[in-house]
């Protein structure tokens, strides 16, 4: 299978029609929560958050989307809030992800880059252990779906971790 390769650029207001349809898919899918359009607007203002659009290197395409939070964090502890690609399986993600990393770790100074993911997204799950995050915790039956609870893992990757190197 050949695989794809993504860019980030700043998301804009202009983009965030095809955000929130991206995240209606998602969420209907069970993956992600939805934020407002409002929420998502206040990010693409907010210092603490990155939000940007992942397209193909190639082509320009708009691909999906990426939240990060914590730039100004004082714990040095930045928070993947969110990722959804609209074409999965392609390597889109691995790609986009491993840029993230770089750039938190890199760029930003991060200590730790943790999220939370749902037990049954084992698409998801799988690429986050094999970029190097590490379970930390399942967060038991802590989502309503339907009439029942599903839980979430918490999953992170320390600086020492993604540069090991620097230790
Ligand atoms: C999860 C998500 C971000 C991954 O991005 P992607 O572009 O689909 O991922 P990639 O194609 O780069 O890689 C997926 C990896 O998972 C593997 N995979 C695919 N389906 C799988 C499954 N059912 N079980 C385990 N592994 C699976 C693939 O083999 C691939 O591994 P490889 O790179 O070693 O071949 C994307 O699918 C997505 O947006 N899903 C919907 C929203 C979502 O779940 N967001 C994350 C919430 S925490």
């Amino acid at each position: 299978m050949s695989y794809h390769t993504a860019q980030l650029r700043l998301t804009t207001p202009a983009d965030l029609d095809f955000v929130l349809a991206a995240e209606v898919t998602s969420h209907a899918a069970g993956y992600v929560r939805l934020w407002t359009r409002d929420r998502h607007l206040q990010s693409l203002e907010d210092p603490d958050e990155c939000h940007w659009i992942v397209e193909d290197t190639a082509t320009q395409e708009r691909i999906g989307y990426l939240i990060l939070l914590g730039r100004q964090d004082p714990d040095q502890c930045l928070l993947v809030k969110r990722i959804v690609i609209a074409k999965p399986g392609k390597g889109y993600g691995r790609s986009v992800l491993t840029q993230v990393l770089d750039k938190a770790f890199r760029e930003f100074a991060a200590h730790r880059v943790w999220l939370d993911v749902m037990e049954e997204n084992h698409r998801a799950r799988s690429l986050y252990r094999s970029l190097g995050f590490v379970e930390e915790g399942r967060l038991r039956e802590c989502v309503k779906v339907g009439d029942g609870f599903t839980s979430m893992w918490l999953m992170s990757i320390l600086r020492a971790e993604f540069l090991p190197s620097e230790h």
